[in-house]
């Protein structure tokens, strides 16, 4: 297993290219599944999971292919409806495959994800759109059995529904959306989430044949066709890695510039990296952050699209560590996601987590550590942290950061951090 060994101190400056968003590429890659044929997806981020995601369609039959910077795949050899256990408990991810699994062969088997290192994540919503639609499910051996309603003489097919999601769930609206394109008849889908990966998905499915009005808001309807044709797509850029960029250069006081990414879609994240002292400024598909010297205390509310992402927790709260002042960070989306505060507090760092509030008093310094995070932002904030700390940082089970970050080590050193990836 490898580690990150970091010398603080240097201001970052210089600028990188953004790569396509995990979030959003994961739920393209499982909408393949739906139109038999060919698909090619450009843009898509060489990460741990996007890797599992081709493994778990190559365990359903699908033919994969890293082409350059294109992912092609080919779905008209699938023929298994089973998402096994070994791969979705990497990944909760995984679940993905439910809605167009049972959308086009009318039954799944797909393994119930795991918790996740902050907390409980259930699948309920998953499960009851999965439901509306007339499916049958029953947790067997500890998977998700999903089957579509029978027809007398006729492949068993998912029928159009109303449904309002009681809270916004990303994944679920993706599922949800995925199944009801080949559903007969109409779904109304009220309180959909609006996430831009959501909305890329939903723009893809149309792009293959299917029929949604009020894609990017909060109502779809979703008029059931016969069948979908392949399309060819390239992933929106990731706003989270953006920021996370962004972010470092707030945090060592540089001049960061991010290249190819969507400025409107990190709307609240600049705003909230301007609140704490950093200069915007946006030219096309760039963004530049300047620091104005040390980061300001600010409050933190994460919330849905288009509020302040969870995603974006953790990093903010590496930056409040050394701001001149109090900062609160609440986070409304996952109530206890705060593992990454006991390591910078490691580090230095004056963190009190009291629910899902954690009240951050700023300090002049921190200081270089043995740190490992136990999920993917976390070990980002880490890493942010390390880069301004004095002296070394090693962040070990950097396996998270592989999850989502490409190339994090190298495009940190393009940037001028003095940053190793070294064998632990
Ligand atoms: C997605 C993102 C993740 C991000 C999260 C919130 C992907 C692959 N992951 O995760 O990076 O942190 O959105 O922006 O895109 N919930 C339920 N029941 C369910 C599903 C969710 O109660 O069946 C709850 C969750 O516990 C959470 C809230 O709904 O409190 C939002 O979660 P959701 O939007 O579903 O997150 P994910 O899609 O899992």
């Amino acid at each position: 297993m490898d580690c990150l060994v970091l010398q603080g101190g240097r201001p970052l400056s210089g600028s990188v290219e953004v790569a396509g968003a995990k979030n959003a590429a994961l739920p393209l890659m499982a909408a393949t599944l739906l139109a038999p044929g060919e698909h090619v997806l450009t843009r898509v981020p060489r990460l741990a999971d996007t890797r599992t995601m081709v493994r778990v369609l190559e365990a359903l039959g699908a033919k994969t292919k890293w082409d350059d910077g294109s992912l092609r795949i080919d779905t008209s050899t699938c023929s298994s409806v089973e998402a096994p256990y070994e791969l979705v408990k990497t990944m909760r991810a995984s679940v993905y495959v439910l809605g167009p699994l049972l959308a086009r062969f009318g039954r799944a088997r797909v393994s119930l994800p795991g918790g996740c290192a902050w907390g409980p994540r259930p699948v309920d919503l998953h499960i009851k759109g999965m439901e509306a639609l007339g499916a049958t499910i029953e947790i067997d051996e500890g998977y998700i059995v999903a089957t579509a309603p029978a027809r007398a003489g006729k492949p068993a097919e998912l029928r159009g529904t109303r449904f309002t999601f009681p809270i916004s769930s990303v994944g679920a609206t993706g599922n949800l959306i995925m199944a009801a394109v080949l559903a007969r008849g109409i779904t109304v889908v009220e309180n959909a989430a609006i996430e831009p990966e959501i909305t890329q998905l939903a723009e893809y499915l149309v792009a293959m044949g299917a029929q949604i009005e009020g894609v990017g808001t909060t109502r779809l309807e979703i008029e059931g066709v016969e069948a979908l044709t392949p399309a060819r797509v390239e992933v929106i850029p990731d706003r989270i890695e953006a920021a996370t960029y962004l972010a470092a250069g707030a945090i060592t006081l540089g001049d960061v510039t991010i290249l190819r990414c969507q400025p409107g879609h990190l709307a609240a994240s600049l705003g909230a990296l301007e609140a704490i002292g950093g200069r915007i400024s946006i030219h096309g598909t760039s963004i530049t952050l300047q620091a104005s010297g040390r980061p300001r205390a600010a409050a933190i509310t994460t919330e849905i699209y288009p509020g302040f992402p969870t995603d974006m927790q953790a990093q903010m709260m590496a930056l409040a560590t050394i701001a001149d002042g109090t900062t609160t960070i609440t986070d409304t989306i996952y109530h206890d996601r705060f593992t990454h505060a006991p390591e910078l507090a490691r580090m230095g760092a004056d963190i009190r987590v009291e629910g899902n509030v954690a009240t951050v008093l700023g300090r002049d310094r921190l200081k270089g550590a043995q740190v490992m995070a136990t999920d993917l932002r976390a070990s980002a904030a880490l890493v942010l942290a390390g880069l301004a700390a004095e002296g070394e940082t090693v962040v070990s089970r950097i396996y998270h950061l592989d999850r989502g970050y490409e190339n994090l080590a190298d495009k940190l050193a393009t940037l001028g951090a003095n940053i190793e990836r070294r064998p632990e």
